[in-house]
């Protein structure tokens, strides 16, 4: 029976969903543990702001079952996992200073978990340390203060100065939104068991097997190629698994060095959330220069970003964060300056979208408040300031595939916004306490990692004799169908069917250097690794075949598990078996690097992304005046994901990313005392969506129209450029705020019921 020729561009479930379902997927804390685990835990700093004097090492090392005890003074090599910046400590040196609640000072290792974590718990008072002032807390505090982790940058294009004092009209205002915990359902862990000749394997839970690699042996004082870090699937990591699951592979890995045994570190949900960080939370000051259509003629903005202790990968978020300020909008003459406050807080780091989408809500804000002054239709502002093919973006981009104009019409027309705007009016006239609101905002997001080098991936792909196939590429699983996507594309190179294909687990024996999964760019890079890798060992069997069976090798074909050759059609396993043993090599690597980046540091110009993802969504919300709580009554969403891989896969990843985004926008809160004690530290406490927050009424569109970029099957990324999409709820919320008569409501998000409420009674 011959399979379906095309194995892209059709919906098929999650490679492992079948697993996931049934409880059988193995992560890393299911790995069957070999003999002699010890079981590490960290002891936490009680103090935000202190200088650390001693640590009680031997009541720790007396309590039941613990075998041993560390401090920053014992790690052989080198005492940091920043990812960019060396200045992020392991564990805290003593004489040093303390950061933040939280910051780990020692690890304890003992023969259970329990055990472990029973003694860490001593730090509340094994941990002596000098107050050294109050904590930092806030990025106004740290601004004003002028602490940083980077130098501040600026994105500037034409004279902004002299296009807002001569335009008609002016408007400046405040802006804040918090920041966001990934809330990844599988903690951070990391099992190190170490191997001959000092070598170590590590198990890790990360986006980034080969940084985990490399900072392991630096922190075990080993060459990389001593060790070897696998990842089979995480049980997500949206960003936080970036950089941060370093900490906890390098003290895993430490630990089993010193002790000779295998030994398994992971957190609780309590301190998972006091240790790592999380998205960047943001001040902005925005001031515009306008015209009577709403068309920004000048606009300045100060983006204050709360870094948290360390610089972690603060800098590229906040690179992100300038180059989305933009969004869909041509902004002539435009200043964009960019601080990273350094404040006593965990050090956040990347989340889904990565400063994107706090770069462009600023910027939305401010059409969302030129059209409230202008007394017009927000969405007939954004469409006033829409770019138009071909021009270029602050950084000097030229946005050649523009396609909002058509996309955002069709989805004005397919959510009947115009006819729901005017019930809505007419709903909130005779409606003196519930109110509604709705809004249309745009997505356009870069596609490409902001450091040129990271944008590059490797692949193996095996024909085995009997013509199954086995594909390792550097990417990891989260949850986003990665797997799926790359044996999708290897099973149509070589026209099988899907299930003679399998991805193995990310293992850095097997590619080296490899990039994080992140940036969306998961499919794109190393969907085009592999299908090179395919490539190859295809035309291989195809001379093969044409030598043995006669023609021309360039018109044999690949289809359905059959190979056409001058006329037959032989099955694939059958033509492998064959070509093995007229000893054909039937496996091959392939690689993939971006083409046509580039990047100027110092100036922010060039071409940083290799194409833009786009999107738009219509939310239509109902708020509470006198509690504040609102209930999003219908979303439409319509999103650009080029011919989609999958586009089962990719309705999954944007609704997702919406109720994701929505979380962010409306109801989740970090709250820190005056201790620098994160006090929203679990899920009693700290509140993502359920299932019950999602729109009743939820409409997902793919747009369907083709890449004009040759990425793989002119698909596009689509793992972080949804999350935008919800800021629509956020201003739809803000429609309705104004609608019970406050012309400009100072609403910051998250948008919670005491926000709202605060916002409706200045
Ligand atoms: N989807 C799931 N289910 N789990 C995740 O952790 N991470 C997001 C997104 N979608 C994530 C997810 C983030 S932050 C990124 S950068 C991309 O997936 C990474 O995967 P990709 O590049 O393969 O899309
Ligand atoms: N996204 C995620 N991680 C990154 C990026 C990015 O754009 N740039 C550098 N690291
Ligand atoms: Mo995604 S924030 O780039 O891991």
């Amino acid at each position: 029976m011959k399979a379906p020729k095309a194995q892209v561009g059709i919906s098929r479930p999650h490679e492992a969903a079948h697993l996931h379902v049934a409880g059988s997927a193995p992560y890393t804390d299911d790995i069957l543990e070999r003999r002699g685990t010890l079981h590490a835990a960290l002891g936490l700093s009680p103090a935000a702001r202190a200088h650390l004097l001693s640590v009680d090492v031997e009541r720790i090392r007396a309590q039941p079952g613990v075998v041993d005890v560390f401090l920053a003074a014992d790690i052989p090599g080198g005492n940091d996992c920043g990812p960019l910046v060396k200045d992020d400590p392991i564990l805290a040196p003593l004489g040093a200073e303390l950061r933040f609640v939280g910051q780990p000072v020692f690890a304890v290792v003992a023969t259970t978990r329990e055990a472990a974590r029973r003694a860490a718990r001593l730090a509340k008072t094994a941990v002596q340390f000098e107050i050294e002032g109050p904590p930092i807390l806030t990025v106004q505090e740290a601004h004003a203060a002028g602490q940083y982790v980077i130098p501040p940058m600026t994105l500037a294009r034409g004279d902004s100065r002299t296009a807002i004092d001569a335009a008609p009209r002016r408007l400046n205002f405040e802006f804040e939104i918090g920041g966001q915990e990934q809330f990844y359902l599988e903690g951070q862990i990391s099992y190190a068991c170490p191997e001959e000749e000092g070598g170590m394997t590590v198990f890790c839970s990360t986006q980034h097997p080969s940084e985990m690699q490399h900072l392991v042996a630096h922190a075990i004082h080993r060459p990389n190629h001593a060790v070897r870090v696998e990842c089979r699937r995480m049980g997500g990591g949206f960003g936080g698994k970036e950089s941060q699951s370093a900490l906890f592979a390098c003290v895993a890995a430490v630990a089993a060095q010193r002790a000779g045994r295998p030994v398994k570190l992971r957190p609780d949900r309590d301190d998972d959330f006091l240790i790592t960080g999380r998205r960047h939370g943001f001040w902005f000051q925005i001031e515009a220069g306008y015209d009577d259509a709403g068309r920004i003629l000048g606009a300045e903005v100060t983006m204050v970003s709360n870094a948290g202790h360390s610089a972690d990968l603060s800098g590229p978020v906040l690179t992100r964060a300038l180059c989305h300020f933009d969004n869909a909008y041509w902004l002539p003459h435009v200043t964009a300056r960019g601080f990273a406050a350094r404040t006593n807080t965990q050090s956040n780091t990347a989340f889904r979208g990565f400063g994107g989408p706090q770069g462009a809500i600023a910027v939305e804000a401010l059409l969302d408040r030129v059209a409230r002054e202008l007394g017009l239709d927000a969405l007939d502002v954004r469409r006033a300031n829409f770019y138009e093919r071909g021009q270029a973006t602050p950084y000097g981009q030229p946005v050649d595939d523009f396609i909002l104009h058509e996309l955002t019409s069709e989805l004005e027309a397919s959510s009947d916004y115009r006819a729901r705007r005017a019930a809505i009016t007419a709903f909130n006239a005779t409606s003196p306490v519930l109110k509604k609101g709705l809004a249309l905002t745009p997505v356009k997001f870069g596609i490409s990692f902001n450091v040129v080098f990271l944008n590059q991936a490797g692949a193996l792909v095996h024909v085995y004799t009997d013509g199954s196939v086995l594909v390792n590429h550097g990417g990891t699983e989260m949850g986003q169908g990665l797997n799926t996507k790359v044996a999708q594309v290897v099973a149509q190179e070589l026209g099988i069917p899907f299930e003679r294909v399998r991805c193995s687990a990310t293992d850095t024996s097997k590619i080296a250097n490899t990039s994080a999964t992140a940036a969306s760019t998961g499919a794109d890079l190393n969907g085009k690794a592999a299908q090179a890798a395919a490539r190859t060992v295809r035309e291989r069997l195809a001379v093969f075949a044409a030598g043995k069976h006669g023609g021309d090798a360039s018109a044999v074909r690949f289809a359905g598990g059959f190979v056409e050759v001058n006329g037959q059609s032989i099955p694939f396993d059958e033509l492998v078996h064959q070509a093995y043993f007229a000893r054909v090599q039937l496996w091959s690597d392939g690689f993939y690097a971006t083409p046509g980046l580039s990047w100027d540091r110092a100036t922010l110009k060039g071409k940083p992304f290799y194409y833009y993802a786009y999107g738009a969504a219509v939310s239509e919300v109902v708020v509470d005046t006198l509690t504040g709580e609102h209930r999003l009554l219908r979303a439409d969403v319509l999103h650009d994901v080029g011919a989609s891989l999958n586009p089962a896969l990719d309705i999954g990843q944007v609704e997702g990313a919406f109720i994701q985004g929505m979380g962010w926008m409306t109801m989740e809160e970090l709250v820190w005392n005056d201790k620098g004690l994160l006090t929203t530290h679990a899920p009693s406490t700290y509140k993502i969506p359920t299932a019950n927050d999602c729109p009743t009424d939820f409409h997902v569109k793919l747009y369907g129209q083709p890449n004009s970029e040759d990425t793989v099957h002119r698909s596009k990324a689509v793992g972080e450029p949804p999350l935008l999409l919800p800021f629509s709820v956020f201003f739809a919320i803000r429609d309705a705020v104004a609608a019970a008569g406050v012309k400009q409501p100072a609403l910051y998000a998250p948008a919670t019921p005491e926000a709202v409420l605060r916002a409706l009674n200045p």
